[in-house]
Order: C-alpha cells, then structure tokens, then sequence
C-alpha cells in the first residue's frame, strides 16, 4: 500500500508546483520547453489520480493522456537544443554538458509512457513506477529548483 503511493506520488507532487512555475518567463525558447514540461506534468498527474481512484479510470482517456507524454518527450531534444535560459528556468546548465544523456532520458520517458499498462487502475498504479523513475532521474540531475 505505502510502495504503491509512494511509485505514484512523484509525479504528482512534481505537478503540484507547477501553477505559477513559468509565470514571467521572457525567453521563448525557455517558455516553450516549460509549457511542455507542465502539459507532462499535468499528464501525469491525470494519471496519477485514475490509478489511485480519485477520478474514474478510463483507459481511452488513459490512453490519450498517454499519448501526450509521449508527444512531448519525443519533442524535448528539440526544445532543449539550444542552450537558452531565463531566471526563472530550472534547467541546470549540465543539461549542455551531458546532451546524450539528457536525449537517453527523454526517449528513457518516451518508453516508459509506451510501456503504462491501461488494463485497470492497479496495473497503471503499478506500471507507473517507471514513470514516475524517468521523470525524477532526470529531475535530479537536470533540474535545479529555484
Ligand atoms: C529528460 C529530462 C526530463 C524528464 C524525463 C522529465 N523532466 Fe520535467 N523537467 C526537466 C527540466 C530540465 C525542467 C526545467 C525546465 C526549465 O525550467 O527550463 C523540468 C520541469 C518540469 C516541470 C515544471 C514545468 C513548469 O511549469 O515550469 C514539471 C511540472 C515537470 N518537469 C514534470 C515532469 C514529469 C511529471 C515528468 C515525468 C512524467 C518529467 N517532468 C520528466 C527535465 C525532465
């Protein structure tokens, strides 16, 4: 029961930050990429709240949501490419220094979003464990809290 909240509270909790996270953003490039993450953020948190039972689970919704992430994580390489900034982005410069492995881990992202498994609400709680990994072993190296 705790393992279980535990797989799906991180996205969640990383969701729950974001309302005014970009609010005043100039740079472009950065807003972009923010605009992104948050639309991932709000993805996961969608589904965070169907495995554990807050909303309805409905995997044709589940799996639109899915497909989201999956738009956006495949989108990332490019909306990171340049090396831009703005002092609200939480972006750690070491992204530019480590620019392979912050590609491995978008498409890292990209497999786990594949990989949900919509059967019902325990097997996306479960599968959402990967997830979850993704999205904080990326967060740890890569993004900075401000
Ligand atoms: C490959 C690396 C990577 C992965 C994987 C990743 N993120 Fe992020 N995320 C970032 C970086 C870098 C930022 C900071 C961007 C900036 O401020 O310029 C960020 C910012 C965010 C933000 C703040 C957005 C805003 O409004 O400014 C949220 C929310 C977020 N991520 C959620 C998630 C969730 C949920 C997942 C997994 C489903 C995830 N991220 C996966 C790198 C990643």
């Amino acid at each position: 029961m705790t393992k279980t909240f535990r797989l799906i509270a991180v996205p969640t909790s990383l969701s729950a930050t974001l309302a005014v996270a970009h609010d005043g953003v100039k740079d472009v490039d950065v807003l972009a990429r923010m605009k992104a993450m948050e639309a991932i953020g709000l993805a996961a948190k969608e589904l965070g709240d169907m495995a554990r039972g807050f909303i309805p689970f409905d995997p044709n919704r589940a799996h639109i949501v899915r497909d989201n992430i999956s738009v956006h994580a495949k989108n990332m390489p490019t909306l990171f490419a340049k090396f831009a900034t703005d002092p609200k982005s939480e972006a750690a410069s070491t992204i530019w220094d480590n620019w392979d492995d912050f590609v491995i881990r978008s498409a890292e992202l990209q497999k786990s979003a594949s990989a949900l498994n919509f059967s019902d609400a325990g097997a996306l709680s479960l599968s959402m464990r990967g997830l979850g990994a993704a999205c904080s072993g990326c967060h740890k190296l890569y993004r900075i809290k401000n």
